[in-house]
């Protein structure tokens, strides 16, 4: 009689770990590539994606030229997105899996006044930057990340190649983690597990 018990306790206790192993996020550490958000052509350029404004906003950052001698280093406002199935990877691990792909668009201050009160308000779009992660493509003193612009939102490049390391990648060593700088993106900081 104990033979059918056993059999019964193991097939349970197999169909519990493999459901466990499907439920459990942080055995899910990258996305299949057919999820990545960044995709290349033959020759390495980076493709715009065209939804990057349904994916999950993570921050916004405001340097007035005002407050910098005339002209900041990037446009006034800038407004970053993250892909969503990165985003979910990274609520579980808190790690940023490969193919993360970060965008930031940047526009000018439109106006100082509105029926809120005083303050800074936004103008026109001027232009869009993209982060990707791929340590494969981008080793050494990338350190992983290949920066792209790609111009006026409105006037997109569909295709950009990645940027001199000098250009964009030695200011991103000052970010929190990886070249990602989580410490200006709240969204980021409350999605990392705890
Ligand atoms: C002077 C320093 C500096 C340089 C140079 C720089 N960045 Fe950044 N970048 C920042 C800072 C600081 C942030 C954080 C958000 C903000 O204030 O814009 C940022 C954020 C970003 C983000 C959002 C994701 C992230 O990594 O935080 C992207 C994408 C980006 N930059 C692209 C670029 C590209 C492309 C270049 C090169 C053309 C570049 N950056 C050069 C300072 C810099």
């Amino acid at each position: 009689m104990s033979k059918p018990t056993t059999f019964v306790a193991v097939t349970s206790m197999y169909v519990l770990s493999m459901t466990m192993m499907f439920l459990c996020p942080k055995v899910i550490v990258s996305a299949g590539a057919a999820d990545k958000a960044a995709k290349f052509d033959e020759v390495g350029k980076l493709l715009l994606p065209s939804d990057y404004r349904t994916w999950v906003f993570v921050g916004a950052t405001v340097t007035p030229n005002e407050m910098n001698g005339g002209k900041a280093a990037f446009p006034e406002f800038h407004t970053i997105y993250m892909d969503p199935a990165s985003y979910k990877i990274y609520k579980n691990t808190g790690e940023f899996p490969e193919g993360t792909m970060m965008i930031k668009e940047t526009l000018m201050i439109g106006g100082k006044k509105a029926p809120s009160g005083n303050g800074y308000f936004m103008g026109d779009f001027v232009l869009l930057a993209a982060g990707v992660k791929d340590t494969k493509r981008f080793g050494g003193e990338r350190a992983g990340w290949g920066f792209f612009v790609f111009g006026n939102p409105s006037d997109q490049q569909p295709k950009s190649e990645v940027f001199p390391a000098a250009k964009c990648n030695s200011c991103h060593a000052a970010a929190a983690q990886e070249r990602v700088f989580i410490q200006y993106y709240p969204v980021l900081q409350d999605a990392k597990p705890k």
